[in-house]
């Protein structure tokens, strides 16, 4: 046996894809099924078969064993996969395996190299070179063990000193420059540093690797503040969140992320006790790294400085977080009443620890975050005003996956600008169609799947329940004669009854008719309801009619059946009186039917 195969028999698919994809099983078979990391999905098409030892999408097409799953997710070659298990599962590599392929061994040396100069970095940050980084780090409120936890270093202003290590260690000059941490001089022979004299911040891929840093300058002299390693083989700055290895195991246990922007702020976070706290280091937000929070994690908490850049820079991020079906939630700082600005990192020092995890908790909604932004950007006073700020909502408004979220959010957008709710529609109607019929991709990758109908309902409840949703002017007029004999036998009668008891109590407010259903009935409620469908007042009015008209037909039919059905009884039991009196109420019951 190979040591691959050996590799795999010894390790299980389910605990290496558990990783990095919350699995869930189903049966007793040992299925597990997540949201795919490959592609965008909202609904789990992603499948671990264990006893098989394979995994495999059924929404991109990807599939394989153990190692195509991590030479894939983690962008290893197949050299690199082996020893990454290996290592992982305490399994010994043969002497042999040395990386063959150039490409094998450009990573495996950039890799050694980030490995070496991160601790060289650190080193010198503890030595007597490093007294004033240390001073400054205490001024910024650093403590000994953080310095540890996150690795922090300090790069010699020499520019000699990784250099000369890195030649130490038979680094070719090519493999040097492409590592980025040392660049060659622009006049005469020779290379140096290309971190001095700052603070370093080792970046890690999800397994823990350094593949890259961030170096702070210390001084207001020192340009830029920040000095961050360039893309390489080992680093593509748009798939890597900063923090990620550390926060993963916090992001599953409290199902939420912490998505700051900056080094200091996910420190900061992190010493707060919020270890599920991740940055994108000085650059948007991608899809990519909303995918990677996704796969840990179903809420993220966009907690960026309270500045006009990080307010923009949250605006931006949040449809992107959106598009992965995230719930999003946002923490800004700066509107507490103390009119202080003070980004996570500063708040968490001035405030504490405990203050700061209370805001954290109670952080709303992104949508009241966003509409309060388009309050200050909009005149608010006039028609037109309100109707940008409304305009400047939708594609968010739109972005939220559940339809029934989505319809309440239609809702209170409308109340919460003062704009007219017909116009409201209107525009999400529109908006709706144009969506339709452009292309449906994001990205040049196809939607997920629509997740296949199991539930027991029929088309007459959930186009009746859709109209009654989608429209007040039905609702007034539908639900004082939609009887419970009516909706019994529904799969979602506990639905219709909440709606009746709403609308006896007074206005109908979705969120308020979503949190009063028990879970099973609750999800019932989310696949049925479809509130880009919506048609106008009249059109859910007509179609809630002719349910209501085929409702009272079944209900009559019932009550027929039910009348021939005693008639009987008592004819067979000789109760003649009784059997006349029933058939007396069949009788003027079918001429009821007839004289419609
Ligand atoms: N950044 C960068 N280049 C710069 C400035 C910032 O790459 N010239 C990135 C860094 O990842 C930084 C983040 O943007 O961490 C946020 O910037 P900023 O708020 O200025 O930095 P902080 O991390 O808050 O650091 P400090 O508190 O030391 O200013
Ligand atoms: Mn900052």
């Amino acid at each position: 046996m190979d040591f691959a195969a050996q590799l795999k028999s010894s390790i299980d698919i389910v605990k290496v894809v558990g990783e990095y994809v919350r699995l869930r099983r189903v049966g007793a078979t040992g299925r597990y099924v997540g949201l795919c990391p490959f592609h965008q999905e909202k609904t789990p098409s992603f499948n671990v078969n264990q006893t098989r030892q394979f995994f495999k999408c059924f929404g991109c097409g990807k599939g394989g064993d153990a190692l195509n799953f991590v030479m894939e997710v983690d962008g290893l070659t197949f050299p690199e996969a082996l020893k990454m298990l290996a290592e992982r599962n305490g399994i010994p590599m043969p002497q042999r395996t040395e990386y063959t392929d150039a490409n094998s061994k450009l990573r495996g040396a950039l890799h050694d190299m980030h490995s070496i100069a991160a601790q060289l970095y650190a080193a010198a940050l503890q030595g007597p070179q490093g007294r004033e980084a240390r001073e400054y780090l205490a001024k910024r409120g650093m403590n000994p063990e953080l310095m540890e936890i996150f690795q922090l270093g300090y790069s010699d202003p020499s520019g000699q000193i990784l250099t000369r290590r890195l030649t130490d260690e038979r680094f070719t000059p090519e493999q040097m420059e492409a590592s980025g941490l040392v660049r060659r001089r622009t006049e005469g022979a020779g290379y140096y540093d290309a971190f001095r004299g700052r603070l370093m911040f080792p970046i890690h891929d999800e397994s823990g690797k350094v593949i890259a840093f961030g170096g702070r300058g210390m001084r207001d002299e020192d340009q830029p503040k920040y000095l961050n390693s360039p893309e390489t083989p080992i680093y593509r700055k748009t798939s890597v969140l900063y923090n990620l290895h550390r926060a993963r195991d916090g992001m599953r246990k409290h199902n939420r992320a912490v998505l700051v922007e900056g080094y200091m702020d996910v420190i900061g976070v992190y010493s707060a006790g919020v270890k599920e706290v991740v940055a994108s280091c000085g650059t948007a937000l991608t899809n990519p790294q909303a995918r990677a929070m996704h796969r840990h994690a179903d809420t993220v908490i966009v907690n960026f400085d309270p500045d006009d850049a990080g307010a923009n820079a949250a605006e931006r991020a949040i449809p992107l977080l959106l598009d992965e079906s995230l719930h999003v939630k946002v923490l800004a700082l700066g509107s507490d009443g103390t009119g202080a600005k003070l980004d996570p990192d500063e708040y968490v020092k001035r405030f504490g620890a405990e203050a700061y995890r209370a805001k954290l908790d109670s952080a709303s909604g992104y949508f009241h975050w966003l509409a309060d932004r388009a309050r200050g950007r909009f005149d608010m006073r006039t028609t037109d005003g309100r109707m940008d700020a409304f305009k400047f909502l939708l594609p968010a408004v739109q972005r939220i996956p559940d339809k029934l979220e989505r319809a309440a959010v239609v809702n209170d957008l409308a109340g919460y600008l003062g704009v007219d709710p017909g116009l409201v529609l209107e525009q999400f109607k529109r908006a709706a169609l144009d969506r339709r019929t452009a292309a449906p991709t994001i990205r040049g990758q196809p939607p997920s799947p629509r997740p296949p109908a199991t539930s027991p309902v029929t088309a007459i409840e959930c186009i009746l329940l859709n109209a009654l949703l989608s429209s007040a002017g039905t609702r007034q007029q539908i639900l004082p004669r939609l009887t419970v004999a009516m909706t019994s036998r529904f799969a979602s009668h506990a639905i219709f009854d909440a709606l009746r008891q709403m609308a006896a109590a007074g206005t109908v407010a979705f969120s308020e008719l979503d949190a009063r259903l028990d879970e099973p009935s609750r999800a019932l409620l989310h696949g049925m309801v479809t509130a880009d469908e919506m048609g106008d007042d009249a059109e859910c009015l007509a179609q809630a009619e002719a349910c209501l008209r085929r409702l009272e037909d079944d209900v009559r039919r019932r009550q027929l059946d039910e009348l021939r059905t005693r008639v009987k009884a008592a004819e067979r039991e000789g109760k003649a009186e009784e059997a006349l009196q029933w058939f007396s109420e069949l009788h003027r019951l079918e001429q009821e039917v007839k004289g419609e």
